[in-house]
Parts: structure tokens; C-alpha cells; sequence
């Protein structure tokens, strides 16, 4: 990080200056999601009529203080941030200025990560540490776009994958991703898909001694998000066990234990920061001068970062039963309710009065899709075409996974970069 301070090395990271940023003054007194609401309030305000379509608000601040949170919480891990969850470029920016590193799973993700500069420049290859493409299958020719752009550490779990590493990237360093305990998670639960079994380790840590190519350490994500933050310290346990199998088999002492995603900001995170902690030093004590411990976080940085005003477009009124479309859905950034089991809780933009009478709302996306369906029998007060619905806490899993079904084009929803002061 730069010599200033960490909001003002933000501002001034790529990804974040290249585009406009809206300042706006956070008041003491006042919630800062209602401070959110008048800043959406004052866009509306000043867009021309046509540009009054569904947009984000993505608040640069909550990210700087995740940052200093996640700092002092987990001081020994650093993060590389899960660039699947959103691959905003303001967002990479700044994290970026903030000195994490990235979790990449595809060609497209390194090169969002490397256009902001980082680790390029010099950095001969194989020596790119602030990427670690963490998917652990992976297509031949994202495999030889890391090797030229010199991401040299990458996640595995099979035999066929390490053939082709040694055919494609023989310099890459590997990392055994071992299959995490259940964290009870709601949304992400891998459950088979990824992850070395015990019974598996020593033969996968054998056939990268074979075929001579190199194995770092372990990695593993206990789901996403996590509920039972007791579950680290099972996969920490079963890591060292990981750590000690490839010394038994005579194979350089690992290097780099990565404790994958799974946080949610607040208090999840101190609960989750405290199990980590006590389990790394108890069972990695003796190894950490020599360990390094990263992680790959990504809704604990963007899910809370951003909020989505989409406008109401259509209504229908059934008895006492209201109806509304708006212009984002599940085919948009809402999509997050299907692929992430998200609940939305959306507010009027222009408030409701205490004591005034609210309907059981049923709430459409844009789409011609009749489960297009973004809640229903919701209670919210009479809205009228043309009103604003807030959605709090939108930023994971949301623009990132969005398509263009029947023509309405996730790519060209607006996201407005915020910093208060
Ligand atoms: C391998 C891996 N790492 C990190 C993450 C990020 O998880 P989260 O956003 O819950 O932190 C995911 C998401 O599922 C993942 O699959």
C-alpha cells in the first residue's frame, strides 16, 4: 500500500479512478444504509428519464473497513478475494490497493485481475504470487494463459489433473485441495465435486512426485457460507495431516496452507476468525514461521458493499393481493436467489409512514418467465409504477452471475462506485 491513507490509495488504484466515483457525506446520526437511500435518491434525481433503469450502488468504504476488520481478526491470513463472487473492477481495484490477493478460476478472471497491474510488470514468470487459480479442474488453455502470465499456483484433487499441469504448466506449483467438512452451509454446499478423501492424499500427493511437479501445500473451502465456523478446525486438522503425509513420503516440507471462503461479515467473521486462530496455533504451531496461511474470501468482502434500486414497471391489484414487476430479476443480479439461496428483504425507496397499511406483494422480475418471481406474499406498502425498491446486502453472487435471457443484459446494468465522507 501506498504512503497515504487507505481510502485515499483506493480512490487512486485502476479499476477504481478509471471510472466516475459519486461522493457523498455520511451522516454520524444516520444508519448508513438509509445514507445509502438518499444517495440512490439524488441518482434517480438527476438521471435523464431513460437512463431510470435498475441499478447498484456499490459503497467503496464498507470495503476498506472489511479490510482493516479482516487485518485485525485473522492478522496472520491473507486474503486473496473470490473473484467469482463479483468481478467488479472498482471492487478488484480496491482490494487490490489494499494488498490482497485473488482467487482465480478461469482465463477471463486472471486477466480482470492482471489489467489492474497486479504482480505484472517484471515479475518473471512463475513468480505471479498474487493470484492462486483455484479451480481444480481446469481447462488446457486457461492452463497455458497461466503459465505465459506466470500465475504459478494452482488447486488439484484428481490425477488427470496433474498429467495435464505437467503437460501444460510444469513450473506450476500445486496445492491438494482436500474435501472440506460439512459447514452447513445454505447455498454452496460442493459436496463430491471437489476435494481429495483422506484414503486419496498420500496417492495424489504421489502422482505429483511422478510426474516432478511440485506441491506447495494444502488448500480447502469448507462451503459457502459457512453456519457451523467450528468446522475449520477439522479441515486445519486434516490439513496438517496432509502436510505431514508428504513428509513421510520424502517430499519437500509444504509451504502454504489455504483455508479457502466461506465468511460473512460481522459477527460469523469474529466466531469464525477465533476457531482459525486457536486451531492453527494448536495444531500448526510447531510449522507456521515456515507456513504461509492465506484465504480466499469472497462474499465477506462484497455481499454487504452493495445495494441494488430496481424500479417498479408494472402492478396489478387482485382484492387486497398486489402484484409488481420490476426491471432486475432472477435472470439479473437476482439471481442470487436461485444460485445462492438468497432472501430478499426489499424496502420502498421513499420509505413507508409507521401505522401505514401494507399488502401481501408478490414481486416479478422482467423476465416472460413465470418463475421469474422475486418474493412473494411480501408485505410492502402500496407502490405505484415508477417507485423504487431498495435490496440491501446484494453484492455476492449477483452481477457476476447474471445473463441477457429474453434481452435484458446483466452487462448493462449500471454500477455507481460510492465513497462517503
Ligand atoms: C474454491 C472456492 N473458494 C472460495 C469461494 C468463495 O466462497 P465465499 O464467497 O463463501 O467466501 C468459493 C465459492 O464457492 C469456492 O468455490
Amino acid at each position: 500500500m501506498g504512503g497515504g491513507s487507505p481510502m485515499q490509495t483506493v480512490l487512486s488504484a485502476p479499476g477504481v479512478k478509471d471510472g466516475k466515483v459519486v461522493s457523498f457525506t455520511l451522516d454520524a446520526a444516520t444508519d448508513e444504509k438509509d445514507t445509502v437511500a438518499g444517495l440512490i435518491r439524488s441518482i434517480i434525481a438527476t438521471s435523464s428519464p431513460a437512463q431510470r433503469t435498475a441499478f447498484h450502488v456499490f459503497h467503496i468504504n464498507t470495503v476498506v473497513d472489511l479490510f482493516s476488520a479482516w487485518r485485525r481478526t485473522l492478522p496472520n491470513v491473507r486474503p486473496y478475494y473470490a473473484v467469482k463472487c463479483n468481478p467488479d473492477p472498482a471492487l478488484l481495484g480496491a482490494l487490490a490497493a489494499l494488498g490482497a490477493g485473488f482467487d482465480c478460476a478461469s482465463r477471463a478472471e486472471m486477466e480482470a485481475v492482471l489489467a489492474l497491474g497486479v504482480g505484472v510488470g517484471g515479475v518473471p514468470p512463475g513468480a505471479n504470487r498474487s493470484i492462486v487459480y483455484a479451480n481444480p479442474c481446469k481447462a488446457e488453455p486457461h492452463l497455458e494463459y497461466a503459465a505465459e502470465a506466470g500465475v504459478a499456483l494452482a488447486t488439484y484433487d484428481t490425477e488427470s489433473e496433474v498429467a495435464k499441469v505437467a503437460r501444460c504448466h510444469p513450473r506450476c506449483e500445486l496445492l491438494l485441495r482436500l474435501k472440506g467438512p460439512d459447514g452447513g452451509t445454505t447455498g454452496g454446499d460442493l459436496m463430491n465435486k471437489y476435494g481429495a478423501h483422506a484414503h486419496e492424499v498420500s496417492p495424489l500427493l504421489r502422482a505429483a512426485q511422478r510426474a516432478r511437479v511440485a506441491v506447495a501445500g494444502v488448500s480447502f473451502h469448507v462451503g459457502s457460507p459457512v453456519s457451523r465456523v467450528d468446522v475449520y478446525r477439522g479441515a486445519i486438522e486434516s490439513a496438517r495431516a496432509a502436510f505431514d503425509a508428504a513428509v513421510a513420503l520424502g517430499m519437500p516440507p509444504m509451504r502454504v496452507l489455504d483455508i479457502g471462503g466461506g465468511f460473512r461479515a460481522g459477527a460469523a467473521f469474529d466466531e469464525a476468525a477465533a476457531v482459525i486462530n486457536d486451531a492453527l496455533a494448536d495444531v500448526f504451531g510447531d510449522l507456521l514461521p515456515c507456513v504461509e496461511v492465506i484465504a480466499e474470501p469472497g462474499r465477506y468482502f462484497a455481499e454487504t458493499a452493495f445495494t441494488l434500486a430496481a424500479r417498479v414497471i408494472g402492478k396489478r391489484a387482485r382484492g387486497e393481493a398486489r402484484e409488481y414487476w420490476i426491471d432486475d430479476g432472477l435472470y439479473g443480479s437476482l439471481n442470487n436467489v436461485l444460485m445462492d439461496h438468497k432472501v430478499p428483504r426489499p424496502r420502498p425507496l421513499a420509505g413507508a409512514c409507521p401505522g401505514e397499511k401494507t399488502y401481501a406483494s408478490t414481486v416479478f422480475g422482467p423476465t416472460c418467465d413465470s418463475q421469474d418471481l422475486v418474493v412473494t406474499g411480501y408485505q410492502l406498502p402500496e407502490m405505484s409504477v415508477g417507485d423504487w425498491l431498495v435490496f440491501d446486502n446484494m453484492g455476492a453472487y449477483s452481477t457476476g452471475a447474471g445473463s441477457k435471457f429474453n434481452g435484458f443484459d446483466i452487462s448493462e446494468m449500471k454500477i455507481y462506485v460510492a465513497y462517503s465522507s
